[in-house]
């Protein structure tokens, strides 16, 4: 599974291989019984809704100007492909669950955007969730948003997104976000900052407000196979690594897990995981919510710096521990490292509130017919 992670950081574009996680579609729409809960309901609803399929020669401009305001009609497409970096393959999985419910989806995860070998790709529509380039992009897409505000690829004239269809003229961001039938993105903060932006405001971009998901894990994590005190992994910027550093020369015992280790691999880790470390990448200080959802999601206790997103902060701040400082990091680790009962206590009071709050069905259904 991680082969082609050779690549450091997100870097390089060396490596153009897509690893085929699931090529197996699901196969519409009885394809999965209800799961019974009032969210699934109203989304099954929309299931009643006719299919009618566009030949080959209607554009993705005909899918963007028909539907005005509207929902976007996924019905109106054969299947849907989730083309989702390895960063935040748990939250592409998540949204092959759900959306495999009802339509035809294939998740495609990779470490960089190939040129894409697509069959029917006009009567396809790509949900991106990119790393930070689009590579080629198709014709119909959804693109997610998953980076921090900040990084390069959210520069509005940032070339960094290659064109449409073999055309090898790099795209804008505006230009890349302006095609997309809709630009979701985690975070809501990113949401006002994109829209007290001129450059972006100016455009018609559609932006939809879609957090990284809270997701059901199966089997259930045990306790007992918990074996990892602590846990880092992602990406190790600069700052991240001088934290840590001092927190080891402090004592501290960190399980450091890097890039190459993602999907599947990092499933396993996250299972023996009792505390995951979230460190801000940079000083924007944008909460990490895709390792927080994932972590929380696999039954970890989350100890992490305060963001500096207001709403988002005071949203989670008794849902998960905050520290600030090397120095008080290292006391809340030691806390919770050394008292499991208040360790189990606390990791569920994050579970519960993920799970209520950040289950991924009510952000999409009314959206998606
Ligand atoms: C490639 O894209 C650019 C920018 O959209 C456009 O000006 C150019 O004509 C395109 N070239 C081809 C061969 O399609
Ligand atoms: C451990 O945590 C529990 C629950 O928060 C608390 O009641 C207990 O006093 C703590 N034990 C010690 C030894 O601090």
């Amino acid at each position: 599974m991680s082969a082609c992670m050779n690549v450091r950081g997100k870097l390089t574009t060396i490596c153009f291989v897509i690893v085929f996680l699931r090529c197996q579609y699901a196969s519409g729409l009885a394809a999965h019984p209800s799961r019974g809960s009032a969210g699934e309901e109203t989304w099954q609803s929309n299931n009643q809704r006719s299919r009618h399929r566009l030949s080959p020669s209607q554009s993705r401009i005909q899918h963007r100007e028909s539907r005005g305001d509207g929902p976007i009609s996924l019905h109106a497409f054969n299947r849907i492909l989730i083309w989702a970096w390895v960063g935040v393959f748990h939250q592409g999985k998540e949204l092959e669950r759900v959306l495999s419910t009802e339509y035809r989806v294939t998740l495609l995860c990779f470490s960089n955007l190939p040129d894409p070998v697509w069959e029917d790709a006009m009567n396809s529509l790509y949900i991106i969730m990119p790393g930070f380039s689009a590579g080629v992009a198709p014709p119909n897409y959804i693109l997610y948003q998953t980076e921090q505000w900040g990084h390069h690829s959210l520069n509005p004239y940032s070339a960094t997104w290659a064109n449409q269809r073999g055309n090898s003229t790099r795209q804008i961001t505006l230009d890349a976000f302006q095609e997309a039938l809709e630009v979701w993105d985690y975070s809501s903060h990113h949401l006002s900052l994109f829209a007290a932006s001129p450059e972006f405001r100016s455009r018609p971009i559609r932006f939809r407000h879609v957090p990284f998901a809270w997701f059901p894990v199966s089997p259930p994590v045990e306790e007992k196979s918990k074996d990892i005190e602590v846990l880092h992994y992602g990406y190790m910027s600069d700052r991240r690594k001088s934290i840590l550093e001092e927190l080891e020369a402090k004592g501290l015992n960190v399980h450091i897990a890097g890039y190459s280790t993602w999907g599947p691999a990092l499933s396993m880790l996250l299972r023996r995981a009792k505390i995951v470390i979230n460190l801000h990448h940079n000083d924007a200080k944008i909460l990490e919510m895709c390792r927080i959802m994932e972590s929380l999601s696999y039954g970890a206790l989350v100890i992490s710096e305060p963001g500096a997103e207001e709403a988002l902060q005071a949203q989670w701040t008794n849902n998960l521990i905050f520290a600030e400082g090397v120095d008080d990091l290292k006391k809340v680790i030691a806390l919770y490292v050394q008292n499991e009962t208040a360790r189990v206590e606390q990791q569920t009071v994050g579970w519960e509130f993920a799970k209520s709050h950040y289950a991924l069905e009510p952000f999409i259904q009314d959206h998606l017919l």
